[in-house]
C-alpha cells in the first residue's frame, strides 16, 4: 500500500488524490448524517403555524420512528412520550386558543414538536381502493375457500397482518349532504355506483339526477311506498305500535335500508344489515343517507348481536332461504330475537301459487311450527299486490317441552359461546327465562328504566344509574359544547366502546343516531344497550370493521385504547379509524394523558387536526388530506 501511494506521488498523479480526498470527505458526511434521526418528507412540507402560542418543545419525546417498511419499533412500542408537552401551561393555552373556534389548532406547533415521530403513510392501491373493506374484500383468502354454498365469501376474512394503508377518496368527492336532507339525496360522486339504478330501475330504489342520487322510498315490496307499507303492518296488527312497543328492529337484506329510515320518523330506530354483493353498495348508500346499517350476511355464522335483543325482525323479498340447513337461519333469528317479538317475512311464498313458492311455504309452516312461533297475521294487500306473514316468538319455553318432538332440540347452555363473534351458527333453540319476561318499558321510557338484562349483582343497577347520569351531564357539559365540533355537521356516530350505551343514550334528542360497539374483550353489556331501545353490535378493534371507508362522522373512544394495544398496534387501529371516518369528521377520545400522548404524533402523521381538552379529552378532526397529494409536491 505505502509503495503503491509513494508509486502515485512519484507519478504525480495529483487529479487521483484530490478525488479519493473528495470520496473521504463525503463518506465521512454520510456517517455522519446516518447517525441523525430519519426525517420525513411529510414533515418539511408541514408549515409552522402562526397562531401557535407554543415556542417549539425540546421534544424529549422518545425517537421511534415508525415507518412503514419498517414494522419493529411500532408495532412493539409505540412511541410512549415521556415529555410534559401536553400537562404543561401551554397544553391549556392551546385548548383555550381550540375552543373559541374549534378550527384553530395547534398542527404547526405538532409538526415541530414530533417530527421525528411521523409515520408515514401509503394509499390503498387497486381498482377497488376507494371501498376497500379489508375483512370482506380479501380475495386471497376468498380463492382458498372450500365452499361459497353458505355464503362464506361473504362473511369476514381478516387479512394478516392488517392493512396500514390509507383509502384514496373517490375523483370529485364533496362534503356530503347533511341531514336530513341526506335521506332523500346523495352526491353521486360520493358513492359513484350507478348500477343499483339500471337493475332496480323499476321498482324506484335509487334514480339519478344530476348530480344527486335521489331516494324516492320504492323497493321491491314497497310499490305504493315505503310510508305506505309501514302503515298498512300497524294497521294489520295494531299491537306493534310502532315507536312505542316496538323500538329496535332489524332489517334483513334492506336495499338501500328506505324501510329503517322511513321508521325513524316513528321513533323506531333500525339495523339494516346485507352482504356486499351484486346489489352494488346498497350499505354504502345506506350510511351515505345517513340511515343505521351495516354489512353483514347470514351464512355459517352467528350475527353479531346478543341472544333476544330485536323487539321484531324484517324481511322483504331478502334473498334468504330461511329453510335451509335444517332451518338454521330462521333459528338464528329466533336467537336474535326478543321473546315475544316479530318477525315479517314479506315473499313470494306467503302469497303466490305456484309449485316453488308452495313448497317453500310448505317448508315454512313446519319448521316455524316446530320452533314455536305462532302466526298473528297473515294478509294479502290488493292495492300493492304482495303479501306478508308476521309470526310471534314464545314467550316461555313451555311450548318448547310441550312438542311431540324435540326437534330442533333446546340448546344446552353450558357449552354454547357466549358472544357471537365468529361463532358458527346453533341448530338449536335458545331455553327462554323460566318466568315470563317482561317486554321492556313504552318508549321513550325504556331508555331510562332498568334494563331486564342487567346483571344481577347487587351493585349493578347502581352502576348502570351512576354511569347514565355519567354522561348525560359529560355529555350536556363537555362534549355537546366545550370540544368545537360542530354537532350540526355529525350524522353518523359510532361509539367504539360503549359500555352501557350511556354516551348514546345522552345524546338521543339530537339529530343523529350512535352505533354502539362492545369490544369482545371488553364486559358484554350489548343486552343492556339492546334492552333500553339502542342497537349495537360486538367487533374487536384489533381487526378491521365491516362497513364501506368514509361512512361515520364521529367515533368515540372512551377508555378504549390500554386494553386494545396490549393487543395489537395502534397504527393499525389508526389506519381503520382514518378509513371509517369522513372527511370532515371527529375523533374523539376520552382517556389517561399516557394513552393521549402515545396516539397524538400517530394522528398528526394522518394530518388530522388535533386539540386537547382538560388533559383527558382528543378532539382529531379529519381532513381531505391523502398521502400521495403530499408526496407528490
Ligand atoms: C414484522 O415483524 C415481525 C415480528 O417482528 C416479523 O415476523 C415479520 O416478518 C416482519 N414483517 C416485515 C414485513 O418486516
Ligand atoms: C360463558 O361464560 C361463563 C361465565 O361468564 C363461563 O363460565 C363459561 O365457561 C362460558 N362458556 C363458554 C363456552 O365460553
Ligand atoms: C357546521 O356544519 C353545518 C352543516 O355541515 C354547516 O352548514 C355549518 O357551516 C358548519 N358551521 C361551522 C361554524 O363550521
Ligand atoms: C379492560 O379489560 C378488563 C378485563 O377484560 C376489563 O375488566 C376492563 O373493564 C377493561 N377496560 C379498561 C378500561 O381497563
Amino acid at each position: 500500500m505505502a509503495i503503491e501511494v509513494a508509486g502515485i506521488f512519484k507519478e504525480r498523479k495529483y487529479p487521483f488524490i484530490f478525488a479519493f480526498f473528495l470520496l473521504l470527505i463525503f463518506v465521512t458526511f454520510l456517517l455522519i448524517s446516518n447517525s441523525q434521526p430519519p426525517i420525513s418528507i411529510t414533515t418539511q412540507l408541514t408549515q409552522p403555524d402562526p397562531l401557535s402560542s407554543t415556542p417549539p418543545p425540546v421534544s424529549s419525546a422518545s425517537r421511534h420512528s415508525s415507518i412503514l417498511s419498517n414494522n419493529e419499533s411500532a408495532i412493539t412500542n409505540p412511541p410512549v412520550s415521556s415529555s410534559s408537552n401536553d400537562g404543561s401551561p401551554s397544553a391549556s393555552t392551546r385548548s383555550v386558543a381550540g375552543t373559541d373556534n374549534g378550527e384553530r389548532v395547534e398542527i404547526g406547533a405538532a409538526a415541530a414538536d414530533e417530527e421525528d415521530d411521523q409515520v408515514v403513510w401509503e394509499l390503498c392501491k387497486g381498482p377497488m381502493a376507494v371501498d376497500y373493506i379489508p375483512c370482506l374484500d380479501n380475495m386471497n383468502a376468498i380463492k382458498k375457500l372450500r365452499s361459497r354454498r353458505h355464503m362464506e365469501h361473504r362473511e369476514r376474512h381478516c387479512p394478516d397482518p392488517n392493512p396500514r394503508c390509507l383509502v384514496p377518496l373517490p375523483d370529485g368527492y364533496k362534503v356530503p349532504v347533511p341531514w336530513p336532507k341526506s335521506r332523500d339525496m346523495i352526491w353521486y360522486s360520493n358513492v359513484p355506483h350507478p348500477k343499483l339504478v339500471e337493475y332496480k330501475k323499476d321498482q324506484r330504489w335509487v334514480v339519478k339526477q344530476d348530480d344527486y342520487f335521489i331516494f324516492p322510498g320504492g323497493g321491491t315490496q314497497f310499490k305504493n311506498g315505503v310510508n305506505h307499507y309501514i302503515d298498512s303492518i300497524e294497521k294489520t296488527l295494531p299491537v306493534i305500535g310502532w315507536g312505542k312497543k316496538t323500538r329496535v328492529i332489524l332489517d334483513v337484506g334492506c336495499g338501500v335500508a328506505s324501510f329503517g329510515g322511513s321508521l325513524l320518523d316513528r321513533n323506531v330506530i333500525t339495523m339494516s344489515f346485507a352482504p356486499k354483493d351484486e346489489h352494488e353498495a346498497q350499505i354504502q348508500f345506506a350510511l351515505e343517507r345517513g340511515i343505521p346499517a351495516t354489512l353483514s350476511v347470514i351464512g355459517t355464522q352467528k350475527l353479531t348481536f346478543p341472544d333476544n335483543a330485536y323487539d321484531l325482525i324484517h324481511c322483504a323479498r331478502c334473498r334468504v332461504h330461511w329453510d335451509a340447513d335444517g332451518g338454521k337461519p330462521l333459528m338464528e333469528l329466533n336467537r336474535i330475537l326478543r321473546p315475544g317479538g316479530y318477525f315479517i317475512w314479506s315473499a313470494t311464498p306467503v302469497y303466490r301459487d305456484d309449485d316453488r313458492d308452495k313448497n317453500v311455504w310448505k317448508s315454512m309452516v313446519a319448521l316455524t311450527e316446530s320452533m314455536c312461533w305462532s302466526v298473528v297475521a297473515k294478509t294479502y294487500f290488493d292495492s300493492s299486490q304482495i303479501g306478508l306473514v308476521i309470526y310471534q316468538k314464545p314467550v316461555s319455553s313451555t311450548c318448547y317441552q310441550n312438542r311431540k318432538k324435540s326437534e330442533p332440540p333446546l340448546c344446552d347452555q353450558a357449552s354454547r359461546r357466549n358472544i357471537s363473534w365468529y361463532a358458527p351458527l346453533d341448530s338449536c333453540l335458545v331455553p327462554l327465562p323460566g318466568d315470563s319476561p317482561k317486554w321492556p318499558s313504552s318508549w321513550p321510557e325504556r331508555l331510562g328504566d332498568k334494563p331486564r338484562s342487567l346483571s344481577a349483582e347487587v351493585d349493578a343497577e347502581e352502576t348502570f344509574k351512576g354511569d347514565t347520569t355519567h354522561w348525560s351531564a359529560l355529555v350536556s357539559e363537555v362534549y355537546l359544547g366545550g370540544l368545537g365540533i360542530n354537532w350540526s355537521s355529525v350524522r353518523n356516530v359510532m361509539d367504539m366502546n360503549a359500555g352501557y350505551g350511556g354516551f348514546a343514550a345522552a345524546l338521543i334528542n339530537q339529530p343523529l343516531w350512535v352505533m354502539n360497539v362492545v369490544p369482545i374483550h371488553e364486559p358484554d353489556t350489548l343486552p343492556v344497550i339492546f334492552d333500553r331501545g339502542l342497537i349495537g353490535i360486538y367487533h374487536d378493534w384489533c381487526e378491521s370493521l365491516n362497513t364501506y371507508p368514509r361512512t361515520y362522522d364521529l367515533l368515540h373512544a372512551s377508555s378504549l385504547f390500554k386494553n386494545l394495544t396490549k393487543r395489537c398496534d395502534l397504527i393499525e387501529v389508526a389506519a381503520e379509524m382514518d378509513r371509517i371516518l369522513r372527511p370532515g369528521g371527529y375523533l374523539v377520545v376520552q382517556d389517561t394523558i399516557e394513552i393521549i400522548t402515545e396516539l397524538k404524533p400517530v394522528l398528526k402523521s394522518l394530518h388530522w387536526l388535533i386539540n386537547v381538552h382538560q388533559d383527558q379529552f382528543l378532539v382529531g378532526k379529519k381532513d381531505f388530506w391523502r398521502p400521495d397529494a403530499k408526496i407528490r409536491v
